[in-house]
């Protein structure tokens, strides 16, 4: 859990000459160095945008985030649309696309899935590593016809979720979409590569029950808790029912219902 830079040691390198003036961009506004002996992590820079590698012999591959090719693409296209249970969970019904406030956007693919689907979407990111590529992603799917106008309704906010909530000002989003980090302890293939290399980034979010509190004080229709399928609820106020996918469950809380 941070709002800073984690303790890892990260650096920022660019993959090429060209690449030289955006990566000491990307240096000055993280308070990261630029190219270091000893790192651990490297925020590099190149022609596929911005990537998150982590350094040493058994280190998985990059991690970015692309909406335009891969797995949001296909996703996209093929991932079943408003009958998703994602979308079921955030209330999308025929007439219904609610306005969301994913709270813990990560590397946004919940929240591209639900604007894909023509929720118009608020993305609230603390850790400003994980919000670099994000915005990266978000501006490289700009350049991309199809992407385009999906990644126009997703607008990303930097900061602590539970002080933007409890600081909102203006109309409170309908929906707010929470799916703080969970600690999962097997090193298996499922803790996919992100997760494996977000851990050491992120932590466990343990403030998850304030943020399930300022969530439940602002929308205006529902919360909704996306946890490993096996997991308790956040600690606090009891969901009044679940949806329960193949690894995932969703939590709702609901207050109001969603109308066309
Ligand atoms: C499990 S990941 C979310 C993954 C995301 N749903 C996706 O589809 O890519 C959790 C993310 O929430 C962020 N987070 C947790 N608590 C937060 C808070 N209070 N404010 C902002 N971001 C928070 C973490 O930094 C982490 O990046």
């Amino acid at each position: 859990m941070s709002d800073q830079p984690a303790a890892c040691r990260i650096h920022v390198e660019a993959l090429g000459v060209a690449f030289e003036p955006q990566a000491e961009h990307w240096a000055e506004r993280l308070g990261l160095p630029l190219q270091v002996a000893d790192g651990e992590f490297a925020l590099q820079v190149g022609d596929m945008g911005l990537q998150l590698q982590q350094l040493g012999p058994d280190a998985p591959g990059p991690v970015r985030v692309d909406f335009v090719e891969g797995g949001a693409a296909h996703r996209r296209l093929y991932g079943g649309g408003s009958g998703q249970m994602i979308a079921k969970a955030v209330g999308v019904a025929q007439g219904v696309r609610p306005r969301v406030l994913d709270a813990t956007a990560g590397l946004g693919k919940d929240a591209f899935v639900l604007a894909s689907l023509g929720c118009e979407m608020s993305l609230i990111e603390r850790q400003p590593l994980i919000g670099a590529l994000l915005e990266d992603g978000l501006a490289r799917g700009a350049e991309d016809f199809d992407v385009a106008p999906i990644v126009a309704r997703m607008r990303l906010l930097n900061g602590n979720s539970i002080e933007v909530m409890r600081n909102w000002e203006g109309e409170p989003p309908q929906v707010i979409y929470l799916d703080p980090m969970f600690p999962h302890r097997e090193k298996t293939a499922l803790v996919k590569k992100e997760m494996r290399l977000f851990r050491p980034l992120v932590g466990d979010d343990p403030d998850a029950p304030a943020l399930l509190e300022a969530a439940l004080a602002l929308a205006s229709h529902r919360v909704v808790v996306k946890r490993p399928r096996k997991a308790p609820c956040i600690e606090g106020p009891k969901p009044s029912h679940a949806l329960d996918g193949k690894s995932s469950r969703y939590d709702i809380y609901p207050k109001k219902a969603l109308k066309p």
